[in-house]
């Protein structure tokens, strides 16, 4: 489909001028259509078509997964989740509706996304789990699962489930030994300009660690380019030779939006590291977006992502982060001589006293954190000693880790919770 490209490190783009224009061309109406497609599906339950019965007909598919919607989906909602997520609480009110369809319609089109039509059994209304809400009992999963494959099953049928807007697979290169630049440890360099008209591009780059079942990614970061890029939801896949592709199981960056001016610092997603659970090593790798395009200037969104804010917790870090993160990790992370360690994480001042100096540390050490699954966060992943990673330090035993973990995830879920 659309050429994604993959360079080594500085060695040029691998695919033809020509062809990556024949791929444009052949793909533009597709790409346009994708971008517009929750648009659309909206549009449809507005019109009420199901309840009035006039106006457009619905296919066949469309009709089955809003019956679905009605008998399994709405009931279990109903039942266990409806009661915070109906209202009162904007944020999180996927919910909301007066009727069976336009509770539909919200929760589909909910930013951020919480279903997920390209990756079902990812869709967050899933894999959240117990939270102050509960977990999904197995057969309610199942339940939501089929109206969510129904859904994506009539959106393939009428065009808008289009998958257009992601790379081609390609084989990540990995790092079996040594700092991200080395020959043993290559940068890869995923290169997404093929994706809007005549743009100048951005790249996501990233260091792959093999681990046994699983690939592991640090320095996953992206580059605005000349043009600058404002990128919504990635989501990577892992793509076998044979058999079915496998999306992040967390759809981890649901919620991520990227707006970066040219010229911008590149800027870590979702904090820069993260394990891929089943992402076999020898897989390829796919990248699929909600939507791709150039920096957008608009108005109360300036560069940035979100949910890469500032430190609201200070008062926490400093009481329970700050003291381990200096005894265990300052001697490299805060340490001019060691541009890799603070390229990887900066915790320069780390030993200071003043607030003004820790607000920036605890910045850069938040920017870190998976929101989505916290124990996948980048600084408690490098040290772990079960995880293996090569970073330079691992704690001498388990509990070592543990005792580090406990401490720094005091203001760790502080942050969560005042996201
Ligand atoms: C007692 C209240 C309550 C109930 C019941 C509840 N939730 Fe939540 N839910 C919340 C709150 C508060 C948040 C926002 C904070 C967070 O993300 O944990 C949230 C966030 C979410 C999100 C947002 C996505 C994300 O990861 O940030 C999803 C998805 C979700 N809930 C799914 C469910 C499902 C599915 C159910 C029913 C099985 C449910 N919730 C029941 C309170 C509730
Ligand atoms: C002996 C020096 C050293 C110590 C001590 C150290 N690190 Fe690192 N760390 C590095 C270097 C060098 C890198 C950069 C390697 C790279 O770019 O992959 C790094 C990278 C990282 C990364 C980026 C992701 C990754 O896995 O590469 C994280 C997160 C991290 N360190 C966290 C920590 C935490 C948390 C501690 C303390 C518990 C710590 N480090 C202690 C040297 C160290």
């Amino acid at each position: 489909m659309l050429g994604g490209l993959i360079a080594n490190k500085g060695t040029g783009a691998l695919k033809s001028r020509k062809a990556m224009l024949d791929t444009l061309m052949r793909h533009l109406p597709m790409v346009r259509l994708s971008v517009g497609a929750f648009v659309a599906l909206a549009l449809v339950g507005c019109s009420g078509l199901i309840d009035d019965g006039g106006g457009e007909t619905l296919t066949a598919e469309e009709q089955a997964a809003r019956t679905l919607f009605s008998q399994k989906a709405k009931p279990v909602l109903d039942t266990s989740c409806a009661s915070c997520h109906s209202g009162s609480d904007p944020t999180v009110a996927f919910l909301q509706g007066a009727n069976p369809m336009e509770v539909r319609e919200k929760l589909m089109s909910f930013d951020p996304q919480v279903v997920n039509l390209e990756a079902p059994t990812s869709s967050r209304l899933l894999t959240k789990g117990a939270h102050s809400g509960p977990s999904l009992l197995a057969t309610q999963a199942s339940d939501l699962l089929e109206w969510i494959s129904a859904e994506r099953d009539a959106a393939n049928v009428t065009g808008n489930g289009d998958t257009s807007l992601k790379t081609e697979p390609f084989t990540p290169l990995l790092c079996t030994a040594g700092v991200p630049g080395d020959p043993t440890c290559p940068i890869n360099l995923v290169d997404i300009s093929s994706l809007v008209e005549g743009w100048a591009g951005a790249k996501i780059k990233f260091v792959a660690q093999p681990l046994s079942q699983d690939l592991y990614l640090t320095n996953l970061a992206i580059e605005g380019g000349t043009e600058g890029v404002y990128l919504e939801h990635p989501l990577f896949v892992s793509v076998p030779l044979d058999g079915q592709p496998i999306p992040d199981t967390l759809d981890r960056y649901f919620d991520v939006k990227i707006n970066m001016k040219a010229g911008d610092e590149p800027q870590p997603i979702g904090g820069g590291s993260a394990a891929f659970i089943n992402f076999t090593p020898g897989n390829r790798l796919a990248i699929h977006f909600k939507v791709v395009d150039r920096y957008r200037d608009e108005g109360g969104m300036g560069g940035g992502i979100t949910g890469a804010t500032g430190c609201k917790k200070l008062a926490e870090f400093k009481a329970n982060a700050k003291t381990p993160l200096q005894n265990s990790c300052g001697s490299c992370h805060a340490n001019a001589g060691n541009a890799n360690a603070r390229g990887a994480m900066d915790i320069t001042g780390v030993n200071a006293t003043d607030d003004a100096t820790l607000q920036n540390v605890c910045n850069q050490v938040r920017t870190r954190i998976n929101f989505t699954d916290t124990n996948q966060s980048g600084f408690f992943i490098a040290p772990n000693p079960a995880q293996g990673t090569n970073h330079p330090f691992k704690f001498p035993a388990q509990g070592n880790f543990d005792t580090f973990k406990a401490a720094v995830d005091v203001w760790v879920q502080a942050e969560k919770t005042a996201q």
